[in-house]
């Protein structure tokens, strides 16, 4: 993490809580958060409880995200939800192309591209995820993998528009597992996205531009992570379920 970039931390809880959960434990870090600072938080809940989770931040240094969200602005899409119901909900950030998504979903790097083009218009923060599977990683073909996605997510885009992107690095490997790449592992790879960041815009856009690891951190992995020159904050699952687990991240990342 450097000077320049703000830690950046996000919750994403996948499919979990109800609607009274989730308020509570928005609740539970919003108050948290109020003696923490200099870390940006994002609580990404599922789509039914985006409106309770706003109103329990509103006003608060917390920030919405959803995890997902599809390119058209509205129509015959069922199941689908529009970047304008996003905003309209109180969202701030969007999750693009986790790799739950990809995998069981059928996602793929063109709509990564797309969606994230259609957040980016809308003013929507995309988070767009990148990130190599067990198998890939044994075949020696990771780099290539996240070199896939990464040019599979900006094609087209402005440099200016992928400084506004967060990208997370997630090994498909570690999230989940218990099994969290190394700090070694995981800076390797940001630094290997930040020069695919130099190699397709400019130094700036690579020093400029976020990038999040997520694979099983926890409080007492996060720190050691956090001190990587190119690892500027988290996403993660099972450890922001538990708002004291969550809040001893933050402060861990903000101390
Ligand atoms: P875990 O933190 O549960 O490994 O999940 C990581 C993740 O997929 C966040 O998007």
């Amino acid at each position: 993490m450097t000077e320049h970039r703000r830690p950046i931390i996000a919750g994403n809880w996948k499919m979990h809580k109800t609607v009274a959960e989730a308020k509570a434990l928005a609740e539970a870090v919003r108050r948290g958060m109020e003696a923490i600072g200099g870390v940006d938080v994002v609580l990404c809940p599922p789509f039914t409880s985006l409106a309770a989770v706003s109103s329990a931040i509103s006003g608060s240094k917390v920030a919405l995200g959803a995890q997902d969200m599809y390119w058209e602005a509205e129509g015959a899409f069922t199941g689908e939800v529009s970047t304008g119901m996003l905003m309209d909900a109180g969202c701030k950030y969007v999750i693009v192309g986790h790799s739950e998504r990809r995998s069981s979903f059928g996602e793929t790097n063109e709509g990564v591209r797309r969606k994230s083009a259609a957040a980016l218009s809308a003013g929507l923060c995309p988070i767009v995820c990148v990130g190599e599977t067990l198998e890939e990683r044994e075949k020696g073909i990771a780099h290539d993998v996240v070199r896939e996605h990464f040019v599979g997510a900006v094609e087209g885009k402005s440099a200016e528009d992928v400084r506004k992107i967060v990208f997370a690095y997630e090994p498909v490997w570690a999230i989940g597992t218990g099994k969290t790449a190394t700090d070694e592992q995981a800076q390797e790879m940001h630094a290997f996205l930040r020069g695919l960041m130099e190699e397709s815009y400019d130094l700036d856009t690579a020093l400029g531009t976020r990038i999040q690891y997520g694979g099983s951190v926890k409080p007492d992995n996060v720190a050691g992570l956090m001190t990587r020159e190119d690892i500027d904050g988290a996403l993660i699952g099972g450890a922001s379920l538990k708002a004291d687990v969550f809040l001893e991240i933050l402060t861990r990342v903000a101390g």
